[in-house]
């Protein structure tokens, strides 16, 4: 189905396409050339971080951090149950064993309350994530991890324009991923980031994206690694939407305003930045009062062009990882949260059409 509003569409304007004929004019379409360097040291700077190195996607991106943070069989990481799989999927790729927590009812984010009864001696790392583009607590994490000697991993798929306190998120921990999917903040198509401050972390994750290299010898590798390589096309269109990004956010945020003064006077709730944060709104998410009124809303929208989507399932629900222990804040998140559109092309207009339709809802039901 085709809807005039989806939930998420890039904009690829400004030197996308000068940048990848640049890529297909010079032959450097593949994993060497010109824009990766150029893209990891932009991303650096907007981070704000030492070290960024490119990957094929935000998944492998978790996997290298993990795998250069020493994580491995027999090791456990913490991860919030509330976040879409790939998070804990990468730890799993590891032979590590991701143990759940649930999620602050306030942030949406891992709960710093409820890690410690979840710490044994095999705990390594705490996986944090910021989701839809809240910061977590990372003050109480960090205070957490540095009492028990944790590393802390950043996930931050969903968090480019993300601040706490005034820093980006990406250099509170050890290491950081990020994913440039084609519904992030800004998009490669597919691709992913490693940032990090530390020059062995570094070192190691480029090691393991790129085949398990050994240093200065030609064709000779001492580890095992991957082929996570981002091509240099990709990074040609991450660098010409870095341009753009200020832009993109500050779009972002008016839609995201727009949002919240539409629904003010409905009896329903929405993600809402909390403390000294910039939430950047990947997703502007709604959370309405049962799963059944989330199904009629959804159905409802859906009739009218508007495509969204329902909150993740929380990770512990699903059959690789089922557990009978019971999440409440992160079930309850995940049957009732609506995830709005919310590209930065969507207009003050469009916006408006969309509250209408909701407020049509509310009235008819
Ligand atoms: C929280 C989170 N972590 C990791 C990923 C994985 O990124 P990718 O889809 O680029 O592999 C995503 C992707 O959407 C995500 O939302």
């Amino acid at each position: 189905m085709k809807y005039k509003y989806p939930v998420y569409q890039p904009n690829l304007s400004g030197n996308v396409k000068k940048y990848v004929n640049e890529c297909i004019d010079s032959t450097w379409i593949s994993s060497k050339g010109k824009f990766i360097k150029k893209f990891e040291d932009d991303f650096s700077e907007f981070v704000d971080i030492k070290y960024s190195a490119g990957v094929s996607n935000g998944t492998v991106a978790l996997h290298v951090a993990l795998l250069a943070l020493g994580i491995g069989k027999g090791d456990e990481v913490i991860v919030p149950t509330f976040t879409y799989i790939a998070s804990v999927n990468a730890i799993t790729y590891t032979g590590a064993k991701p143990v759940f927590v649930d999620s602050d009812p306030i942030t949406w984010q891992i709960d710093p309350g409820k890690i410690e009864g979840k710490i044994t001696s095999k705990t390594k790392a705490i996986m944090v994530v910021h989701l839809y583009g809240h910061p977590c607590k990372i003050d109480s994490i960090k205070k957490i991890a540095s009492g028990k000697n944790l590393l802390i991993i950043e996930d931050c798929a969903e968090a480019i324009g993300t601040y706490y306190k005034g820093k980006h998120v990406g250099s509170f921990g050890e290491a950081a991923t990020f994913s440039f999917f084609g519904n992030k903040a800004i998009t490669t198509g597919e691709g992913g980031m490693v940032c990090t401050n530390d020059p062995a972390i570094y070192d190691m994750a480029i090691r393991k994206k790129g085949q398990g290299l050994a240093k200065e010898q030609e064709y000779f590798h001492d580890i095992v690694g991957y082929n996570y390589r981002m091509t240099n096309i990709c990074a040609a269109i991450g660098c010409a939407q870095l341009e753009r990004i200020e832009d993109i956010l500050k779009r972002k945020r008016k839609l995201a305003e727009n949002y919240i003064d539409g629904i003010k006077d409905l009896s329903i709730d929405y993600h809402k930045e909390t403390g000294n944060v910039i939430h950047s709104y990947w997703m502007f998410t709604i959370l309405v009062n049962s799963e059944s009124e989330r199904t009629n809303l959804r159905k409802f929208l859906a009739e009218n062009g508007i495509e969204t989507r329902p909150t993740f399932h929380p990770v512990h629900t699903m059959p690789m990882y089922l557990e009978k222990e019971s999440y409440p804040v992160a079930e309850d998140l995940g049957k009732r949260g609506i995830n709005l559109p919310s590209y930065p092309d969507l207009t003050t207009e469009d916006v408006e059409y969309i509250i209408d339709k909701i407020k049509s809802f509310y009235d008819e039901s």
